[in-house]
């Protein structure tokens, strides 16, 4: 029978275990009372936790996620990191900063045009001497296949690569950087005198798994809201269960989460994954004219559209606090000058 509970204790004991590479210039990162946002929307006490000062590259939730999934590298004994994702990516911009940092050879497969400008995350890839190779492909799981192949050339030129997926195995080890967020998160309420809260983000993979895997253990009075940024063929509900079980396995954790237990709200996707709405524009403007916290047009700004909007229809107690996790992004924004500039 699966264990019901574990402590904060082991946990912690189990993350310690594994493999990790220092690499965030802030943690635990701040949790910040945002008092202007919550009255302008005359809503319950709103605090943002500010993972987008995590640093490396403009910050992010991919700092965390990259402690342990270059841990688990390094100790590979691998010297190449192959990855792919969309042209704006923050996990590859963040991914070709930390294999600099770390001296380790990066290729990253972006899903672009071959044109596309060198702005925001793009500019900062190159700058960070990854090898980027745009490509275009019909759905984002399509690159896995390019990554793979890109290993098996690299291991016949002498080079001992690890492809990493953004989708399973050693990705989950970014839930296991949720975990202990959780666990940073828990303290910081508790300090705060706060048991319940809501949690809200943006979610589409790994961190809303750690998150969930870590309240689900801990048996917390959580409400964990993730908007997902993307529509999927994929489940997203069992693609984030899928990679909190992995973590749990790489945590040696006798415990499951079910995608029953992960919420994911696709009303604020918009038109389609990383097309601005008017409604997440609202949001990016409301919380950097009201708390000078900026938001990123991608991912937190829907998800920031998705609270207020919960806010304004009365889905939320007054009384409760609602937790913004900040997952960061913001060098996205200045790929999007043209559509603000368009739509003033
Ligand atoms: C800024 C930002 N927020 C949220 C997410 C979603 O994170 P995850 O895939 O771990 O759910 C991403 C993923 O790329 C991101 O870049």
């Amino acid at each position: 029978m699966q264990r019901t509970m574990y402590s904060v204790a082991e946990l912690r004991q189990a993350i310690d275990r594994l493999p990790r590479v220092h690499l965030a210039a802030v943690l635990p990162t701040p949790l910040e009372e945002a008092p202007r946002l919550s009255d302008a929307l005359g809503g319950p006490p709103i605090f943002f936790k500010r993972d987008d000062l995590t640093g490396l590259a403009f910050g992010g939730n991919k700092t965390r996620h990259l402690e342990f999934i270059l841990g688990d590298v390094l100790q590979k004994g691998a010297d190449t990191v192959i990855t792919g994702a969309s042209v704006q990516s923050n996990f590859c911009r963040q991914t070709a900063a930390a294999c600099a940092k770390l001296g380790l050879r990066c290729i990253l497969y972006l899903n672009g045009a071959a044109d596309s400008e060198r702005q925001g995350n793009l500019l900062l890839d190159h700058l960070s001497g990854a090898d980027v190779r745009l490509v275009q492909v019909r759905q984002l799981p399509d690159l896995t296949t390019l990554c793979e192949q890109a290993a098996e050339e690299e291991r016949k030129a002498g080079y001992n690569p690890v492809a990493v997926d953004l989708w399973r195995g050693i990705a989950s080890l970014g839930s296991v950087s949720y975990v202990d967020c959780a666990l940073e998160l828990k303290a910081q309420l508790e300090e705060l005198g706060l048991l319940r809260a809501s949690i809200y983000l943006s979610s589409a993979t790994a961190t809303q798994g750690g998150l969930a895997l870590a309240a689900r253990a801990l048996g917390l009075e959580w409400d964990i809201v993730g908007i997902s940024p993307i529509r999927t063929d994929l489940v997203p509900a069992e693609v984030v269960a899928n990679l909190a079980n992995e973590a749990a396995q790489y945590l040696k954790l006798d415990f499951k989460v079910a995608a029953a237990d992960i919420v994911n709200v696709e009303d604020y996707i918009g038109p389609g994954y990383a097309l601005p709405t008017a409604e997440s524009r609202e949001a990016l403007e409301l919380a950097a004219s009201t708390e000078g916290i900026i938001l990123d047009p991608v991912y937190t700004a829907k998800a920031m559209a998705g609270l207020i909007d919960h806010i304004r229809a009365g889905k939320l107690d007054p009384s409760q606090p609602v937790i913004f996790l900040h997952t960061g992004g913001t060098p996205a924004l200045f790929a999007f000058n043209q559509w603000f500039a368009q739509s003033q």
